[in-house]
């Protein structure tokens, strides 16, 4: 019998961005063991995404051509093999799908179980598929490196999120306030009520020379630097930490690696920590829950058919979302 086949969106070589992608009709992939099928209602495009394809990852990712990329879905499952005892058909999801393999921009994917999550019906597929990757590293960077207890029992820190219109940065402000922090801000100008509405205490324009310096206008010095943008050496920071202030960045290049390096051999106080996402499946169920809730939001900033994937990939490349990228099929 001939295998069903969907529409998905895939490269079969590096860069190219957007041109690079190719609609294709291939066989729905069928679930192993621990894994589910889902029928993809959403999927969110991180910058990671396209720098896989560019080659930023090379030789690890990614791991064969022809690639499906995306990883973060939101969808109902629609089979589950033999060891999935969560799921069954029928089942409202989030899930992150292996980095390796990718997947997300077609009309199935499969999931493994251990990073799939039930969607409440008040959590919509966009709303769930925006907060995977990006959700899952600012939680990450506030509760690891930067010590911020969420439910707001900790002391309060001073906390600097930049690029806060962007993914990563739109969920950092929140999370963060809901741990009770001070929270300056940087964004563009156009995006000062936004990332205000978020709960940003404090907001600096990133064209501005206040801005590049990332003096807070209030005075504070940042316990935690939550860095989601990149271009800004480590004398810019230096200054404007406390005494044991900490910048987590989410993009270390070499020279941050370089920094992170001489900070931890000199017992230096102030560090540099660069941050990799490792997801965990209890973060994701906090963070859904917290949509759920009505206690953290996803932004979206622009939605795509799966049909105009090309569209969501160029904006992500221009790097001037405000919130997350979705693509639906
Ligand atoms: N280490 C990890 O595991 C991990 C995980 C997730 C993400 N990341 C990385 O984290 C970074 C952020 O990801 P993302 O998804 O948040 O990106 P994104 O959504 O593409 O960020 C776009 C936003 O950044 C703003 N922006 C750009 N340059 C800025 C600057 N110099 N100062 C302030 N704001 C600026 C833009 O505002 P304007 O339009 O006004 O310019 C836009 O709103 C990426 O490099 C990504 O690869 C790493």
């Amino acid at each position: 019998m001939a295998a069903k086949v969907m529409h998905a969106v895939q490269y079969d070589s590096y860069g190219v961005g957007a041109a690079g992608l190719k609609h294709v009709e291939v066989p729905v992939p069928t679930p192993n063991k621990n894994e589910v099928l889902l029928k993809v209602e959403a999927t969110s495009i991180n910058p990671v995404d396209w720098k896989i394809q560019k080659g930023m990852l090379r030789p690890l990712l990614p791991s064969k051509f022809p690639f499906i990329p995306t990883t973060d879905v939101g969808g109902e499952v629609v089979e589950v093999g033999a060891n999935v005892k969560s799921f069954k058909a029928g089942d409202k999801v989030v899930a992150m799908l292996n980095t390796l393999n990718g997947g997300g921009l077609a009309e199935y994917a499969v999931a493994k179980e251990s990073l799939t999550v039930t969607r409440p019906a008040e959590v919509s597929a966009a709303e769930g598929a925006g907060v995977l990757i990006a959700g899952l590293t600012a939680l990450q960077a506030l509760v690891n490196p930067a010590e911020v207890k969420l439910d707001g029992t900790g002391p309060r820190k001073k906390i600097l999120v930049t690029a806060a219109s962007g993914g990563v940065g739109h969920y950092a402000v929140q999370l963060a306030k809901l741990g009770n922090t001070h929270v300056t801000a940087t964004c563009g100008a156009r995006n000062f009520d936004f990332v205000k509405s978020l709960g940003a205490d404090e907001v600096l324009d990133y064209k501005t020379p206040e801005g590049a310096a990332l003096k807070s206008p209030s005075g504070q010095k940042y316990d935690a630097v939550i860095h989601c943008t990149t271009g800004i050496p480590w004398s810019t920071f230096e200054p404007n930490l406390s005494a044991n202030g900490k910048v987590i960045d989410l993009t270390p290049g070499a020279s941050a690696m370089w920094t992170f390096a001489v900070k931890k051999l000199t017992f230096s106080k102030k560090q540099l920590v660069p941050l990799l996402l490792i997801p965990k499946k209890e973060n994701l169920e906090l963070l859904v829950r917290l949509v759920k809730e009505g206690q953290l939001k996803t932004v979206i900033d622009s939605k795509h058919p799966l049909s105009k994937a090309e569209d969501a990939w160029s904006r992500s490349i221009d790097g001037h979302a405000t919130g997350k990228i979705i693509v639906e099929p």
